[in-house]
């Protein structure tokens, strides 16, 4: 599946349908009160403009009982209309206020996204992947600073506040990935904090979550079992995880399956073997400021590890 390439207009759920609606309608009657206002004003310049052989001052008048309600009036209505038009946008988006565990854990980190599913025990990171028709609920958090979920096509914006879960509700309709990214300046890299939601049918959902649940097989050739060595050797095993390895650590993201992803460093480029070569060579290059340092590795050993990562589907 490839990336869609939609409008915000191009709501793909009834969370982001509502939202939609909501803006197009305050975008329609702010329309109206601008053009209403500016016509108004273009009108009294050439009408009532100053003409030679008249008085400085035209005639003063004050206190009309019926134009002073008729003015304060159409914008009572006109605002009560908007409450009531938001107040059904957040009955169909917002949560209910009792919390279920929530169907997948998002961890908003400098900068990238850690999703875990609580039901199945998936770990995974950056591309989310979701069955399409379902309701389902997220809990949003942050590992450090504040971020923002934001996939434009699905859903509401959400904060991402350390010590505190958010929630919110995804009910994608049709198939397809949709992009997303952070939406709240959370440092040096916030412009390469993407989402991708991989939005599939049920059945190829429930697939490609036993895949998730696999433990991936010993490496196999000279070349990826040099890679995993070097892997569990040097600092890579207290930052990530593999399954079925040394390598634990949970700083950053997980990467039993990082060989099935479409991109690195969430989205700061395309998931090749070239790509993740030099990315291990030199993470800095491709996103500068990234907490994963250089590890001064030959770009033989990079080769190495970066091939036994590729075979991490
Ligand atoms: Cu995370 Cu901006």
């Amino acid at each position: 599946m490839t990336l869609q390439d939609t409008s915000v207009f191009d709501a793909n759920s009834p969370q982001a349908r509502a939202i939609e609606r909501l803006f197009t309608y305050d975008l329609a009657i702010s329309a109206v009160i601008f053009l209403t206002v500016a016509s108004l004003v273009i009108y009294a310049i050439v009408r009532f403009r100053h003409r030679p052989g008249e008085p400085a001052q035209p005639p003063q008048d004050e206190g009309n009982p019926k134009l002073e309600t008729l003015w304060t009036a159409i914008p009572a209505v006109i605002l009560l209309s908007l409450l009531v038009a938001t107040a059904y946008t957040m009955r169909v988006v917002n949560p209910p206020p009792t919390r279920p565990v929530p169907n997948v854990e998002i961890i908003a980190h400098q900068w990238w996204w850690e999703y875990r599913y609580p039901q199945s025990g998936v770990v995974t990171a950056n591309e989310l992947h979701m069955p399409a028709g379902q309701k389902w609920l997220l809990g949003v958090e942050s590992a450090d600073v504040i971020h923002d979920f934001w996939v434009p096509n699905l859903s509401a914006k959400v904060d991402a506040n350390p010590n505190s879960q958010n929630f919110l509700w995804l009910q994608p309709t049709n198939p397809g990935v949709y992009w997303g990214t952070c939406a709240e300046y959370c440092g040096t890299q916030h412009a390469l904090m993407n989402i991708r939601v991989f939005v599939e049918p049920p059945e190829q959902f429930e697939q490609w979550r036993q895949a998730q649940l696999q433990v991936p097989p010993p490496p196999s050739t000279p070349e990826t079992q040099r890679g995993l060595q070097l892997i569990e050797s040097r600092t890579c095993a207290s930052c990530h995880t593999i399954a079925g390895t040394k390598a634990k650590g949970k700083v950053g993201p997980d990467l039993t399956h990082v060989g099935g992803r479409q991109t690195l460093g969430a989205g700061a480029t395309t998931n090749t073997l070239e790509e993740m070569t030099r990315w291990v060579q030199d993470p800095q290059q491709i996103k500068p400021g990234c907490n994963m340092p250089s590890l001064k590795l030959t770009p033989e050993q990079s080769r190495d590890i970066a091939t036994y990562l590729e075979t991490l589907k």
